[in-house]
């Protein structure tokens, strides 16, 4: 992640008149690209992201059979492609062949599926944030820590900060996921990579203080966690950002603006840029 001195300052960029500094700034975050209009976890979902002026990108990652990580949210292909099977069945070079482009074909044509690499190249001399997800088939809080972990959550912190580091663009990268043992291997392997715990239901305000014990930089819940103030209060204390999603709404976007949270991750960047430039 961007330095963390670098990063506080950045936060408060913006001053009153008074010269006394206001809200922090918020950045946006295109959730699996500008997924509102492009197919998701796509190169040109990514690009257009970019183009409207996001300050980052959150994608999904998986492992193909070969070892290769690929971009991608389901375990199976069948959603988002014309092929049908679970990814980890099918090396790159397999998935390559496949469209991942079902929904836009007049805008787009065929699109395969882009490798973390690939968004990597796209993405690095850009300074924009990656927000990488790492899935798993336990989409749970902490109390599932002790439950049996797949090879894979094993494997994928590994090669995932070895990608960084060949690729040299450690300090935009977000880890996250709902796996906290996911997020703790990303730590014992990089103590200083940025790390989101991801939240769904299992939202209280414990949840900083569990974040600060694990060391982990940030919760990233589902945006109506927003209206627990408690909980809001609890992370500024303890120094937690909040990076919320799936922030679609104006409403939404308007009040995590106005609360001047760290990220939001939304389908629809651009019209979350204009809003949050326009308060
Ligand atoms: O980053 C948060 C969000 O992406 C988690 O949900 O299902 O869209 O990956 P999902
Ligand atoms: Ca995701």
């Amino acid at each position: 992640m961007r330095d963390r001195l670098e990063k506080k300052l950045n936060l408060y960029e913006r001053h009153s008149s008074n010269g006394k500094c206001a809200r922090r700034r918020t950045e946006v975050w295109a959730h699996r690209g500008a997924s509102g209009y492009a197919p998701e976890n796509t190169l040109p979902a990514f690009q257009l992201a970019m183009e409207m002026g996001a300050d980052g990108i959150e994608l999904d990652v998986q492992l193909t059979k070969d070892g290769e990580i690929v971009v991608l949210h389901d375990e199976r292909i069948d959603r988002t492609s014309n092929g049908k099977g679970n990814v980890s069945d099918f090396t790159l070079a397999e998935l390559k062949k496949f469209n991942f482009n079902k929904y836009y074909p007049e805008q787009f044509g065929d699109v395969q599926i882009p490798t973390l690499r690939d968004v990597y190249a796209l993405i690095k001399d850009t300074g924009m944030i990656v927000d990488v997800e790492l899935k798993s088939t336990a989409k749970t809080s902490h109390i599932w820590d002790n439950l049996s972990k797949s090879p894979e959550l094993e494997i994928l912190p590994t090669k995932l900060i070895e990608l960084a580091d060949d690729c040299d663009i450690c300090n935009q990268i977000v880890y996250s996921s709902f796996d906290v043992e996911a997020l703790t291997q990303i730590k014992k392997l990089r103590a200083d990579a940025y790390v989101g715990y991801l939240t769904e239901h299992a939202i209280s305000v414990q949840t900083p203080a569990y974040c600060r014990m694990k060391r982990f930089d940030a919760v990233n819940p589902k945006y109506i966690a927003l209206h627990r103030n408690g909980f809001v209060k609890a992370c500024e204390l303890l120094d937690v950002d909040i990076n919320a999603w799936t922030v679609n709404a104006a409403l939404d976007m308007r009040r995590a603006f106005e609360i001047g949270i760290h990220a939001v991750i939304t389908n629809y960047p651009d019209i979350a840029v204009h809003l949050r430039n326009s308060i």
